[in-house]
């Protein structure tokens, strides 16, 4: 899969997605990651990429040429791609949609700054616009590098063991249960015993009971949205215990 990113600062791409598993997928040839500067596709001896809103107000909006030209340049070098604006207005960024990208060969992350970038770049120029929280970023870098993480992480042979994408919390809308390593004891704490009984089903039933219970406590929107089965039931009840 090819994610190609769109941004005034390319720099702050090269140490998060060089590392890890999206680093790894990378050297393996499994994703490529090209990081394009929208000052490179901007005209005029200053190469604006910003200019002050029409009708007045603070800051400044990112104009659509450099924009438009660096999509039509990528656009034109390769298999037919996804253009996504990253935005606080865009629709909730999920693992649903995640799944649903993850299907693409290739996808174009737009990365705004200031107070936006205009309106015509996202109406008529992209094909979604995402936001990764309600909450405001100083601009969509750090959302592109959320969606490039969780995307590649999906795609078959990136995580190495193909059961972790599936297994994890949201592909089923449950939080996941708590883990431990060595030491068993640490600073007086010590691992809950029935991790140590060697026994896959009494563990397989413990941890259950306590994503349920994780679930219901901390996300109760999501807890609202499952569909408990007699045997979750009890588990539930017996995790409270
Ligand atoms: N840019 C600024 N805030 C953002 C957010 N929450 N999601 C995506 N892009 C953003």
């Amino acid at each position: 899969m090819i994610f190609d990113i769109l941004t005034i600062f390319p720099s702050m791409f090269s140490s998060p997605l060089e590392e890890g598993m999206v680093g790894k997928a990378r050297e393996r040839g499994l994703i490529h990651v090209r990081v394009h500067n929208i000052r490179d596709f901007a005209p005029g001896r200053h190469q604006m990429t910003d200019d002050r809103p029409f009708g007045g107000g603070e800051g400044m909006v990112m104009k659509p040429e450099p924009i438009v030209g660096a999509l039509r340049a990528i656009e034109a070098s390769g298999p037919a791609a996804r253009s996504i604006l990253l935005t606080p207005q865009g629709r909730l960024f999920t693992q649903e949609v995640a799944r649903r990208l993850s299907l693409l060969p290739r996808l174009v992350l737009i990365c705004g700054r200031y107070e936006g970038v205009d309106e015509r770049v996202a109406e008529y120029f992209t094909d979604d616009q995402i936001s990764i929280g309600d909450y405001v970023l100083t601009g969509g870098e750090l959302a592109a590098m959320v969606v490039v993480d969780a995307v590649a992480r999906l795609i078959p042979g990136v995580l190495g063991n193909e059961g972790s994408a599936l297994e994890d919390s949201f592909s089923q809308p449950v939080l996941e249960h708590p883990q431990y390593t060595r030491p068993r004891d640490f600073e007086g704490m010590s691992v809950p015993p029935v991790l140590l009984c060697g026994n896959h089903e009494t563990i397989r039933r413990w941890r259950r009971g306590q994503a349920l219970l994780r679930t219901r406590m901390r996300r109760p929107d999501l807890f609202a949205r499952l569909e408990l089965s007699p045997e979750d039931r009890e588990l539930l009840e017996e995790s409270q215990k």
